[in-house]
């Protein structure tokens, strides 16, 4: 038999969910939601913390401050992830998106505003999981052509479901990378895993699908599958951009370089790490001058 909820003030809840461990931050918003209102409501828990909590919320947010406190991400236990200013359906089946990666949807937007890009350009994010980089393109530029690939079944429905409630038409395939891609494209952007296995990272990413995070003994194989098969869809000046992890921008500039690629760099996210890096696949009368 389930022991009845002794009921809190807000107040009080939210101190005991502190004590549990839990940020004040993700208290609160982990209460918000079990009391079914939305997050911008924290200055409204703050005037209301001597109200009483009723006895179902109160139960909700004890299952779910134990969730959080036993490490499960919030945005599992809140179903959503903000992303490029979009609100994204996440649970198990995905990466939760990350602001880092917003880095790289930066770098995407410039390259596509670059003279001689069609407006309808097409564009391919590899290992899309939730959808997140492939709608903020979409949300962002709508004329462009996006197509999202994932090598997992269960994490194209999540994509598939966000696109059709933020009602961005996208194409979708199922692949390992680009073995069941056909056609060329302007920009190919990816997120890939990159973790090296047996990190110490990861005992902090055990709720997340190690299939998402993981790339081989330093972390790189994904990347260098990606770009030893981009350039067969690549239009001649279209360009390669991937994420990678925090100490990698060397390798992979050296693995771009190898394979031919031109105008090869990296950018930095908001802490100053270099967080992506890519290159411009050549035309055949010599590098491209466009601007990345
Ligand atoms: C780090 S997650 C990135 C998810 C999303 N793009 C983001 O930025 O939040 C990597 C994604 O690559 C996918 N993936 C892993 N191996 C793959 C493969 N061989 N082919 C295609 N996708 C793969 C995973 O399923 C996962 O969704």
């Amino acid at each position: 038999m389930t022991p009845p909820v002794v009921p809190h003030m807000l107040g009080q809840a939210l101190a005991v969910a502190q004590a549990r461990g839990l940020a004040r931050l993700d208290a609160q918003l982990l209460l918000l939601h079990a009391l079914g209102r939305p997050d911008s409501d924290r200055g409204w828990l703050l005037a209301h913390d001597g109200d009483k909590l009723p006895e179902e919320a109160a139960r909700l947010f004890r299952q779910l401050s134990l969730r959080r406190a036993a490490g499960e991400p919030l945005a599992y236990l809140v179903g959503r992830k903000e992303f490029f200013g979009l609100q994204l359906q996440v649970d198990a089946r995905v990466l939760v998106p990350r602001s880092d990666t917003e880095t790289l949807v930066d770098w995407g937007l410039e390259t596509l505003a670059a003279p001689g890009m069609p407006a309808g350009a097409r564009v391919l994010d590899l290992g899309t999981g939730s959808g997140a980089i492939a709608l903020a393109l979409k949300a962002t530029r709508p004329a462009l052509d996006v197509t999202a690939l994932d090598a997992s079944t269960a994490a194209l429905a999540v994509a598939r479901g966000n696109a059709d409630r933020l009602d961005l038409a996208l194409q979708f395939i199922e692949s390992s990378w680009l073995d069941n891609v056909s056609g060329h494209f302007h920009l190919i952007v990816s997120n890939p895993p990159y973790v090296a296995e047996g990190d110490a990272h990861l005992a902090a990413l055990t709720d997340e699908p190690q299939s998402a995070l993981t790339a081989g003994p330093d972390g790189l194989d994904d990347i260098r599958t990606i770009i030893a098969k981009a350039p067969a869809h690549l239009h001649a000046g279209g360009w390669l951009q991937l994420e990678h992890g925090y100490d990698q921008a060397a390798a992979v500039r050296e693995l771009l370089v190898q394979r031919g690629f031109d105008q090869v760099q990296s950018r930095t996210d908001l802490a100053g790490v270099e967080r992506c890096s890519g290159g411009c696949w050549p035309t055949e009368s010599g590098p491209q001058q466009t601007a990345g």
